[in-house]
């Protein structure tokens, strides 16, 4: 279900795999699968490099720094010779990848930034200060904020405060929608506002649904919601579990990943917007950018100052995230091949 649920089976389709795994091992380090994308990222990252004539081994670390750092250990000790990580903990990983770069192992960042260390070379990513923008100016047009008016209702969330994704979500949403809320014309009645009061332990819809439940009683007893600010699907459907409880009026509402349950429900009119990333670009990025260093060439970057995981500046390479709505989900999600026109409801 969640193979074909990002059709990495049709990118598998495109490329000619060659059975030659004289290029060596790679570990390949997912966080969780509590979220959909991750094992499929695992996937496109291991087909990538089977068809680089690399051989992958991919572990998953179950939302828990100690058995990430302990699968990553284990990696180096079978003889990886890069490793692709997405950090549960972006700042939990220093010690083990001391020992990666002892073992000559190269590391890729891939998608979350890792934090407080010098031992990490490369970071393939999403523009995600671009990811908060799409997001706050899908609400901004949807509310019709810039044409004055009376205020309007808003709740904010924020990712895992462990994941560096969380903050640059977040800041790049409150670039745009700050100026909104200092002029009155966004109202955020329950006062919560800095991201430590926002995020999301582990990007939980469960979390995020108890947060907003509370909200609703404690700041809306008289009404409704206008809108909520987003960063991902999980925590929009579980934002929209808590306002359906408490029989209020739906928000508009943002969201990331195209996640298939809410591309349904931007189909059926339930989700206003999500940011789309496709997550098969990203594996062949990061694929690229370890096979580029491991035979020593330099592997193209498009950032060299924005990254500064606290010791070092990673050289990053960055892809542009899309936004979908109701009117495009179809021609992107579909017309790329990420999900067939079945998945979506779009065809039985
Ligand atoms: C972030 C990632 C998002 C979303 C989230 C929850 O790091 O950039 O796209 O997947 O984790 O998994």
């Amino acid at each position: 279900m969640l193979l074909a649920a990002v059709g990495c089976g049709d990118s598998k389709s495109e490329g000619d795999a060659t059975e030659d795994t004289s290029g060596g091992l790679i570990g390949i380090s997912m966080p969780t699968d509590d979220q959909a994308r991750w094992i499929t990222d695992g996937e496109n990252l291991t087909y990538q490099f089977e068809r680089l004539g690399y051989t992958a081994d991919m572990k998953v670390a179950d939302g828990q720094p100690a058995r990430q750092i302990q699968q990553i250990q284990s990696m180096i000790d079978a003889g990886a010779k890069a490793l692709v990580i997405s950090a549960v903990d972006g700042k939990s990983l220093s010690g083990v990848l001391a020992k990666a770069h002892e073992a000559k192992v190269k590391v890729v960042a891939y998608d979350r930034l890792i934090e407080g260390t010098a031992d990490v070379d490369y970071f393939a990513t999403f523009d995600g200060q671009r990811v908060g923008q799409l997001q706050a100016n899908y609400l901004v047009d949807a509310l019709e904020l810039r044409s004055g008016g009376d205020p309007v209702t808003i709740e904010l969330f924020a990712g895992s405060a462990d994941d560096n994704n969380a903050s640059v979500f977040y800041k790049g949403a409150m670039g745009v929608l700050k100026p909104f809320i200092d002029s009155g014309r966004l109202d955020v009645r329950s006062g919560q506002t800095a991201f430590t009061q926002v995020t999301t332990k582990g990007w939980s819809d469960e979390v995020a649904r108890q947060r907003m439940s509370t909200i609703l009683k404690e700041y809306y007893e008289d009404g409704n919601v206008d809108a909520v600010l987003s960063p991902y699907d999980g925590i929009s459907r579980g934002v929209l579990q808590a306002i359906k409880a408490a029989g209020a009026k739906r928000p508009v509402i943002t969201g990331q990943d195209a996640e298939i349950e809410s591309v349904k429900l931007i189909a059926s009119g339930q989700q206003d917007q999500t940011v789309f990333k496709d997550t098969r670009k990203l594996a062949e990025l990061a694929a690229s950018m370890v096979d580029a260093a491991l035979k020593g060439d330099s592997p193209k970057v498009t950032d060299t100052t924005q990254f500064d995981n606290g010791v070092k500046i990673v050289p990053t390479a960055l892809l542009e995230p899309v936004t979908v709505v109701k009117s495009n989900y179809e021609k992107v999600l579909v017309g790329s091949s990420y999900y067939s026109a079945q998945q979506v409801g779009l065809a039985s």
